[in-house]
Formats: C-alpha cells, structure tokens, sequence
C-alpha cells in the first residue's frame, strides 16, 4: 500500500485492489465503469456519471452534461438532510464540507464513505453479473448520543434514451416525458406509447414517504443540483411528470436512535418487453419483469450476495495470468488495474468516457481490434465474437467502414471507410486470439460483409484485408495512405481551408499518391501472421503469394522508406517526403519506427537500431516518447488536422500513449532491457503517483495523451481510460518485456528484462494447463527452459503436450 501523500488525492489498496480517492477536489473527476457486459455505468468519485444499456448513444437511461460547469454534474445524488445541514454521501453535489470522505473504486464498484455530524453514510454502487441495472446500498448509521431526524432523498435525471437527439431536440422533448408511479417504483416511460419497447425504473426497498419525478418541482426552477428546494424543504412534493424534465426520487423520513444503523437498496434497471406484453391495462406498463428484477437485490444480503459474485468473477479474470517482479509498481498495473481497463477499453472501445460523449464514435475499427489484445486472455469467448461482428462490417473490397455502432453493429455511414490502415488489423486480432486459444475454428465461421452479400469464412474476409491492402500501392510501391493510417490527423488528401469541413472525412484528393510507411511496417508485419494462418489451413500458394508481396514491400521500405538514420513517415500527394530530415519541421515520427522495427525490417542491417536510437535522440523525453518533432508551429494545408493542434499536444507533439509500446517492443527485439522497461514506465501512470497536481487523470489508468515537452505543461495528460495504450502496454510488458507470448504451438518464453532483475515469476493458465513459470536471469550454469526440472528445446511450452499443471523454469544468462 502506498501511502497517501499531499499530492496524490489518495492511494492504492492491493489487497482490496481498489485505488482509494481521500479528496472530492481530484484535479479532474475520477471515475471507474461499472458492469462487464451490455449494461454499463460511469461514475466519478463523487457519484456523477450515467449508465446505458449497450449503446451509450441509444440507450442512455440517465442524463449526463457534457461540458458542464462545473464539469462533473449530474449522477446519482443521494441527499441527507439532518437538521437543516444537507450533504451528500459522495461529497456533491452540495459541496458541503464532510468530516470524513473517501471513494473506494473497485474493479466494477465503487463505494463511498461521508461523514457529517457523527452520521456516516456508506454508499455501494454496483452493476451485479448479468443484470441489467445499476444498484445502490446506502447505509447510514447514527454515530451521535441522541436520535436523529433525517430526510433522505435519492435522485436521478432521466435521459429521453436517445443521448444526441436529448440535447438537441427541446421543442418536441420538452412534451413526450412520462412517468409512472406505483409505491416504491418509479418507471421512466418515455416513447414507450409509440416504438419503444422498453422502460427504465427507479425502485427501493423500503417504503418511501414521498417521491418527486418533475426536475423543476424538485430542484426549483432557478436552483442547482448543489440545492434542490425539495432537499432544502426537507419534503417531498410528490411531482408527477408530464413533460419537461422528468426525473426520479424517493424520499425517506427516517429516525435513527444513537448507534442505530438503516440499509437501504436501490435499483436503476432497465427492462425490454415483446410488443404483445408491453402493456398491463390501456397506458399502464406492463411492471412484472421490473418487480422481477429487482427482486434480485432487494435486500442488502442479496445486495451483498451480488457484490460477492462480482468479487470471484474478478478474481478468476485476474487468475489467468498473474506476475511478480522485482518492481511493485509493474505488478500492481499488470495483475490489476491495467487488466482491468483492457476490459474497459474492450467493451467500450471510444465511445463513452469522461471525455467521449457517448454519441461521437461508436465502437472504432482499428481501436476495437487493436482492444483485443489485451483481453483475449481474460474473455476469448467476447473476443471471438468481437471479432466477427467486426468482420462483418467489413466491405467487399476488403475495406472497412471505420466505425459501428454496438446497438445495430452497423457500420457508421456517416463516417465512411477508406482509413487504410483498418483492414490488416483484423489479422492481427484474429492471429492473437488463435495463439492465446489454440482455436483455428474461427477461421471457418461464415460471416457476411456489411451489405449482408453472401456469408464467407471468417478467413476469406482476411484475404480480402491482406489483398486489398496488398493492391493499393503507390508510385513508390508502398500502400496508398486514405484518409489516413494509424494516425487520423495526419491528412495527406484533405486540403482543407474550410472550418467547416472534416478533416477526416473530406477527401479532396480521392486518386490520391499518398502513401504510408506506418501502413508498410504494419503489411509485413501482419502479413507475415497471414502467410502462417494460410500455411496452417494448407494455402501455400496463397501463403506463396503473400510471401512475395511482402518481400516488394520491404524492398520498398529499403529502398524508398528509409531517411539515412530512420524510416521516413510517409509520402505526400506530391511524392514529396514526410519525417525527413529534410522537412524543416516533422522532420522523425514515431509511428514508422515502431512499426518497421516490430516487422523486423532493419534488423539485420543495423536500420531498426539507428531508427530507435533516433527515437530516443529526438523523441523521447521524461514523461514518455512524444509523436515527431520539431512540432508543427503553423497549420500546414498539406498535413491536416495534425497541424491544427498547439504544439507538444496530441498528434502534433504530444505524447500520444497508444504507441509508445511499439518503441517498447522494438528495443526489447533488439535485446535492450532498460531502455524497454524504461520506456515502458514513462507513460504508466502507477509510477506518477505523486505528480497528481501535474498528471491530473486517474493514477490508476492510462490517458490518451500526455503533453509533450513543446507544450505549456508538459506531463499533463488528458483523455483517460478510451485508449489503445492499455491493451498495447499490457501486450508490451508481458509478451516482450517478460516474454511470456502465446504462439500457435504453445506459450513461448522470451523475455528481457534488465541485469537488476535476478527473476520474477508468473502464474498462467493456458489452455486448460496451468503452468507455473520462473524465470532466472544472469544464469551462470543452466540456459533454456526446462519443464517440470526437464531441459527443453526451444523456447516454446507445447500446449498439445503440456496440458494440466506444470512447472517451468526459464535460465537466462
Ligand atoms: C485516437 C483514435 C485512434 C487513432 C489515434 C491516433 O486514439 O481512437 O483510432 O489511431 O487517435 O490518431
Ligand atoms: C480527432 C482526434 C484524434 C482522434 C480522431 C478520431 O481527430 O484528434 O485523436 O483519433 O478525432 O476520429
């Protein structure tokens, strides 16, 4: 445990594996997601946030603000007002100073602990197994010598379901809102009379003394969430809901003695009917599946029955692969938290965050397969079918629509395709789950493209991503860049002069010669896993093919990739070279380094170790490895978006996380232990605790971006928890840093660890088998793997022949 400093907003409890929050003023919210799969909630350390069923675009069940001031309004607010003085359990919205606060975040719970007045209050939020809802246990307990007289109110606002059209469309919301009541239950019936065949519900376990599901009856027309009138008047006013806002609160009149304790449970769920059961009598909704439901959880031992549940589901994620090193901090990220936002970044991709609305992105192409990597271990099941849903949103051509949302798994039209780099990711999604799983039967799921045509194999969707990307290539034989790669900032066809026009979207130049040396690394790199799938299902001669096409292209990289010290980024529409050292500005960038050097172009003649050299020479500062420099100081008409930003911030200079590991990878395949390890640590945020005032995000999860070293506050980060740098830092440290890397035949064991690191050990479970591993460094005597005290070939655990238990050991010397 480490200990709480003045600076660091709290600290982390590994036994409990929560990170404990002593302070409502965070430099920013700090949240935690609840639920693991369909219904999921966000919430802040002081309760705010909102939950949706699937798709936080269109099931919102509760209204969220984005871009509110202050920043973080609207939640669950649970209101107590004991004699004139109201607070709150989480510390807002009232903002009443406690005598005591703490936020326990959890792996999928939160629990908040106020106190006020010799009362406490103990406030458990959760989202249980397989449930489609959100629960509450609020326990208050009177700490003081005489009786307490408490008013207690819950509230939530609820959303018209449709997160986008809710903030946009006042004219017809502000008259669809409806409400039903019926004692302890509070419904959200919304829309129901015409399409929708669903309804929310707010309901307790304790009967109410009165209830409010107007806002402005129970907030007060000119008040904020800080003083409800209702909370204030210390009575309910019993508002039924016709329009307008309609919100949901109970409200309590309760008298505890001295040492008395109350536990009260809550339920926010959420209920689909079949059009012929909706209704119990003309426009009274049908209750029987919400009674049912909450029937789960209505007392506090069910409530804690639940959490328990929750507790071993975790328990066995973790299970699966658990590490002890030398360093705490490398143990703590990957036994826990950096698992735990895989999981994260898994089921939400980019779409719902603190800093992604909801109703932007959907679930990214690229982003939701690049997730998997992470996760495949903890869930392959979720994974395989992650996969296909994506494959399915693939075009005939072997190209990809960028995004789709989770609801319809339709891709998103708006936004279209030709990003393309999309398409070769599906090899690499498809690949790890194969090496993690052993399970080939994935390649031979039909599945149709996203005009619903004929269903193909899973594989035959792969071949279009190798060929299409394999036959869109330049002048210069390398593949034509699209709208753009990895990086979706950097616009070589957009030429935009025009506020009002996409970056990313407007293709001025559809015939375009761009091309992408970052597209180039990538297409050998996974081509290479396509030529070994195809080899596997007996294709040689298309695993022949392929083999050739891969060849041209590094040939191609040699020969018109490479700058003199580090590979160029890519080609503009003019053939004109980006990140040389030609260029007055961008002159080196990140992302081709990375990915040639993990393709393993240049490993042999010593390009991949003058490419990461130059990368640490010109790139890398404290806080980790910013994307090119020099920064743009001018937006550039031929660069796009990634000159419009300031410099040192996100793609222009910043420290943009999600690719760090790729440099991380590289030095580890060029055997450099501490430069991998070091770069490793740089963006984890376990080893920033005490730089809080600075960092501002969660300490216990990665940002999208850090500020680089030409920014105002470099080390600043923003964008917390949506980012590929979870899964690929997880990817890094375990498959190359400790080497321990699924293949097809087995687990292999190739780590890199450095020289102060006399051995660490992990505990895998792997198909079925169980292996206990250690690994000894700076060996004088033994080398190589031995398995159960028997010296192996190789480095490779054969999973056909090691089922069961086994015990590993792995000598380096
Ligand atoms: C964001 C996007 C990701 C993209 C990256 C770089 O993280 O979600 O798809 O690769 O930015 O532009
Ligand atoms: C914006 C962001 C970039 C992100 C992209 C997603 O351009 O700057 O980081 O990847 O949107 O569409």
């Amino acid at each position: 445990m480490t200990q709480n400093t003045e600076t660091s907003f709290g600290y982390f409890d590994d036994e409990n594996k929560e990170f404990v929050i002593t302070s409502p003023h965070t430099p920013l919210p700090w949240i935690n997601y609840l639920g693991n799969d369909g219904f999921y909630g966000l919430i802040s350390n002081t309760a705010g946030g909102y939950c949706f069923y699937k798709d936080a675009k269109f099931r919102r069940l509760t209204r969220y603000r984005y871009n509110n001031v202050p920043m973080d309004s609207g939640g669950r607010y649970f209101y107590i007002n004991d004699n004139g003085v109201v607070w709150n359990p989480a510390g807002r919205p009232c903002n009443t100073e406690l005598d005591f606060y703490q936020c326990r975040h959890g792996l999928g719970y939160s629990r908040f602990i106020g106190r006020k007045n010799e009362l406490e209050a103990e406030l458990t939020v959760t989202i249980p197994l397989e449930m489609n809802a959100e629960v509450y246990k609020l326990k208050l307990t009177n700490n003081s010598e005489q009786t307490k007289q408490i008013g207690l109110f819950s509230f939530i606002e609820w959303c018209l379901w449709n997160a986008q059209t809710d903030g946009e469309n006042f004219q017809r919301n502000l008259s669809t809102g409806e409400v039903e009541v019926d004692g302890n239950f509070i419904f959200h019936k919304t829309e129901y009379r015409e399409r929708r065949n669903h309804y929310a519900f707010f309901a307790c376990n304790k009967d109410i003394d009165g209830f409010d599901t107007d806002r402005e009856t129970f907030v007060g027309m000119y008040n904020g969430f800080n003083n409800p009138q209702v909370v204030s008047a210390n009575k309910a006013a019993n508002s039924v809901a016709h329009g307008w806002s309609p919100i949901a609160s109970h409200y309590f009149n309760l008298q505890l003695a001295a040492g008395q304790s109350e536990e009260i449970v809550f339920m926010l769920g959420y209920c689909e009917l079949s059009r012929e059961n909706k209704w119990q009598a003309l426009n009274q909704i049908n209750q029987t599946p919400a009674r049912e439901l909450f029937a789960h959880v209505d007392t506090a031992k069910k409530f804690d029955h639940q959490c328990k549940r929750l507790r071993s589901y975790w328990q066995e994620c973790l299970d699966v692969c658990q590490v002890n090193t030398p360093d705490d901090r490398f143990n703590r990220s990957i036994n826990i938290w950096n698992q735990y936002q895989n999981m994260v970044t898994f089921n939400m991709s980019r779409s719902a965050s603190y800093y992604e609305s909801g109703i932007g992105r959907g679930m990214g192409f690229r982003d939701s397969h690049q997730d998997t990597i992470g996760f495949t271990h903890i869930a392959p099941a979720a994974v395989r079918q992650r996969l296909l849903d994506l494959s399915a949103t693939q075009k005939q051509d072997g190209s990809a629509y960028h995004q789709y949302q989770p609801l319809t798994k339709k891709g998103n039209a708006d936004i279209g395709g030709n990003f393309n780099d999309d398409p070769m990711w599906m090899i690499l999604g498809t690949a790890n789950y194969i090496k993690e799983t052993g399970d080939w039967s994935i390649l031979d799921e039909k599945v149709p493209f996203d005009d619903n045509s004929q269903a193909v194999s899973h594989f035959e969707h792969l071949r279009a991503a190798f060929n299409h990307t394999a036959n869109k290539l330049g002048p210069h034989g390398l593949p034509l860049i699209g709208r753009a790669d990895w990086n979706d900032c950097l616009n070589l066809n957009c030429y935009s002069n025009d506020p009002n026009e996409s970056f990313q979207t407007t293709e001025h130049r559809k015939d375009s010669v761009a091309e992408s040396l970052m597209i180039a690394g990538q297409f050998v790199l996974y081509g290479q896993e396509y030529v070994r799938l195809c080899q596997h299902i007996g294709m040689f001669e298309e695993a022949n093919a392929a083999k050739t096409h891969i060849e041209k292209m590094i040939t191609a990289v040699e020969q018109y990739g490479w700058d003199g010290q580090w590979f160029l980024r890519a080609y503009d529409a003019d053939g004109k070279a980006i990140g040389s050292h030609k260029n007055a500005e961008g002159k080196i960038f990140i992302e081709s380094q990375g990915f040639c050097v993990m393709a393993g172009i240049g490993l042999e003649n010593g390009k991949a170790q003058s490419a990461l050299d130059a990368v640490e020479e010109h790139l890398a500062c404290d806080f980790g490895i910013v994307l090119q420099q020099p920064a743009f100081s001018r937006y550039d008409i031929a660069l796009g978006e990634i000159s419009s930003y300031p410099p040192g911030y996100k793609e222009n200079a910043g420290i943009f996380c999600h690719n760090n590991p790729w440099i991380c990878i590289g030095e580890a395949m060029l055997g450099r232990a501490d430069k991998a390890l070091s770069y490793y640590q740089r963006i984890n945020p376990i080893y920033l605790q005490d730089l809080q005032q600075t960092h501002k995000t969660e300490p216990y999860v990665y940002s999208q971006m850090v500020a680089g070293k030409d920014a105002a506050i470099p080390g600043e980060a923003k964008n917390s928890w949506l980012t590929g740098t979870a899964a690929w830092s997880y990817y890094a440290a375990v498959q190359y840093i400790l080497g321990i890397r699924p293949d097809y035949q087995g687990l292999s064991i190739t780590p890199c660890i450095p020289k102060s690191w006399p051995s660490f050990t992990v505990q895998r479970k792997f198909r079925g088998a169980h292996y206990q591993i250690s690994v000894h460094n700076n060996s004088s005597d033994k080398q190589g793997l031995y398995i159960d005290g028997q010296a192996i070939a190789g480095n490779t655990i054969d999973s056909a022949k090691y089922t069961e238990n086994h015990v590993v050991e792995f000598y380096i010397g």
